[in-house]
């Protein structure tokens, strides 16, 4: 009887989860990637058409373009999508601007037709399933938009609430950190206000199940982005969600992983803004520490009903370019390898892939066709190449999604982790010195015996340099760190059965990135400078990198 209450609890788990059990389980294997439709591809495909992101004006990117541009994302390594809200918007132009991103939206039974008709739609979600991949449609329910002040509001011009009554009545949000405000009051400010339902309404609520059924139906969906989720009160997305009945990640906007995942009761899943900030705080250079990773590698799991279904991003239209922060290569790819190897379902925002580098909204909105689509950039092929080993980690084993990343090393400024188990792991090491911290030469770190799970003669990949090398004798895998680089190692066997896992061809590392011992004294000969270097030849490189913490 000791143990009542934790299998009613199991049981009232696994039977809520019923209703969406397997698009859940559908999504956990999946790689998003994130366009805004109007900035993505126009169905000219030009590379030149110019898109001014500060004058807010359509762009022209369309769902026509999209479809002519899967290939550069399936490539990549994505097995789905996920597209601007799709409805009608505002249509004229507001202080802000035309409302080209979507999130002003007027009536909910017409499309935006500056994207494309609703055959073309269908057509962008028949051309995925041919694929394998998925639609995932950006979807707010929060509030409509207004071109106006708050008390000029036609209610009329609103589909399929077009009365006041469906509404709260108007008030500013003043203090974000009171929800009853942040879910009672109006977004927006006097010139665009966003008038915000009544969501608490059952006649609200039933309109918005009908609604989202049909929306649903209509175009083939498989997955919803929640847009504002916070701003909306919990039994709404109970509901919401099961009308639905599939995959939605809500924007929780929040540090807070216990709050942000208390949102799984109502939702399958959030996005991992608690993940983002660790990744951000980590990597900046000037002050990052390996600390809030660790936190997180070791909370997260118990904070959340489900950790595998998160979805984690290190970049959005809402946050700064990570390279408006800091232009190092090395840091961004850090970025991006954090983003595709951590727990749950990574999303890369387009554009990440081209180190684009605005900075808030709406310089963080650029079109995607000025890179030229380019598959040779160094981001495209990082991509592109953690997007396979993170697929063919699942395909050896579906319980990599469910296994917790777990931090096997860290010091001040590395961390180490192992996800999936035995031969379906991948061993990952972040670093965030970055490219041109003079004070790191090229060091070595050794991750001790065990903590891979890889026994002595294991052949082992390096993926990012497509070095191959072997486990010592004694266990251990001795990583040498250069230029603030990741290292991301899959057992040679596993990468093999994909031969576009770097060609199918590997460099066989020298003997120092096998044998420690030998590591040491090239690194020792090779890499030091100055006056570390005596510390080094007494103490080891362990101790030479913790001198530079
Ligand atoms: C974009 O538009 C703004 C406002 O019209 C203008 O000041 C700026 O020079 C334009 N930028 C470019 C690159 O054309
Ligand atoms: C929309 O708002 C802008 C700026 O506030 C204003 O100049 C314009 O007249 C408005 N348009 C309509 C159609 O109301
Ligand atoms: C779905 O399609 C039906 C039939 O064309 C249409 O009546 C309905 O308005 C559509 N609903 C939505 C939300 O698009
Ligand atoms: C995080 O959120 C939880 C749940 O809402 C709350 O109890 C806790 O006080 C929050 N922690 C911080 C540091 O704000
Ligand atoms: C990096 O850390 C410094 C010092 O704490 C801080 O001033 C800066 O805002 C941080 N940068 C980012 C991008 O968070
Ligand atoms: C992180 O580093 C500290 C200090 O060296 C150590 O005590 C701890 O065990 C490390 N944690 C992991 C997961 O490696």
């Amino acid at each position: 009887m000791k143990f009542g209450p934790l299998w009613a609890l199991v049981l009232a788990l696994t039977v809520a989860g019923v209703a969406s059990a397997a698009t859940l389980e559908q999504w956990r294997s999946r790689s998003i990637y994130q366009v805004l439709t109007d900035r993505f591809a126009r169905s000219d495909i030009s590379t030149t058409a110019k898109c001014n992101v500060t004058e807010g004006n359509y762009c022209g990117g369309t769902y026509q373009g999209i479809i002519k541009k899967l290939n550069y994302i399936q490539e990549m390594g994505f097995s789905a999508i996920w597209i601007s809200p799709i409805t009608l918007n505002i249509p004229e132009k507001t202080k802000f601007g035309y409302a080209w991103h979507g999130y002003w939206q007027q009536d909910l039974y017409k499309l935006n037709d500056h994207y494309g008709s609703a055959e073309d739609l269908k057509m962008l979600s028949r051309a995925l399933h041919a694929r394998g991949m998925y639609l995932m449609v950006d979807i707010v329910t929060n509030h409509n938009g207004w071109n106006g002040s708050a008390d000029s509001v036609d209610y009329t011009r609103f589909r399929p609430f077009n009365d006041r009554k469906y509404y709260h009545d108007y008030c500013a949000i003043a203090d974000y950190t009171d929800q009853v405000q942040v879910e009672n009051c109006w977004l927006g400010d006097t010139t665009v206000p966003l008038p915000d339902l009544n969501t608490e309404d059952q006649n609200v609520r039933t309109m918005y199940g009908t609604w989202i059924k049909q929306l649903i139906s209509n175009y083939s969906i498989d997955g919803l982005r929640l847009d504002t989720v916070k701003y909306v009160d919990r039994p709404f997305w109970a509901s919401f969600q099961r009308a639905a009945n599939i995959f939605a990640t809500g924007e929780v906007l929040s540090s807070n992983i216990t709050f942000a995942c208390s949102y799984q009761a109502e939702l399958g899943s959030v996005l991992n803004y608690p993940a983002y900030y660790a990744i951000i705080d980590f990597l900046n250079s000037t002050s990052g520490t390996t600390a809030p990773l660790l936190h997180a590698a070791q909370t997260f799991k118990t904070s959340c009903k489900d950790t595998s279904v998160l979805t984690t991003f290190t970049e959005n239209h809402d946050l700064p370019r990570f390279a408006s922060q800091t232009k190092d290569m090395a840091l961004a790819k850090n970025a991006l390898a954090l983003t595709l190897l951590w727990d749950g379902i990574p999303i890369v925002y387009a554009g990440q892939e081209h180190h684009y580098s605005g900075y808030a909204d709406p310089a963080n909105r650029e079109a995607t066709w000025l890179s030229g689509y380019s598959n040779k950039a160094e981001l495209y092929t990082l991509t592109r190449t953690l997007n396979l080993v993170r697929s063919r980690a699942l395909a050896l084993s579906p319980s990599y999604a469910t296994y917790n990343i777990w931090p096997i090393y860290n010091d001040t400024h590395t961390i180490a982790f192992r996800k999936g188990s035995s031969n379906a792991q991948i061993i990952s090491v972040f670093t965030n010195v970055g490219s041109t911290n003079t004070n790191y030469a090229p060091w070595t770190l050794t991750l001790a015996s065990g903590v891979t799970g890889w026994i002595p003669g294991t052949d082992v990949v390096e993926v990012l340099s497509c070095t191959k090398l072997t486990i010592s004798p004694d266990g251990s895998l001795a990583v040498k760190m250069q230029k603030g680089l990741p290292k991301v190692y899959f057992s040679a066997a596993a990468a093999k059965a994909d031969r576009r896992i770097c060609n199918g061809a590997y460099t066989v590392s020298d003997a120092g990135d096998a044998a420690p011992s030998e590591t040491r004294k090239s690194v020792a000969t090779a890499g030091l400078r100055g006056k570390k270097k005596k510390a080094v030849a007494i103490a080891g490189i362990m101790a030479y990198h913790g001198l530079n913490t």
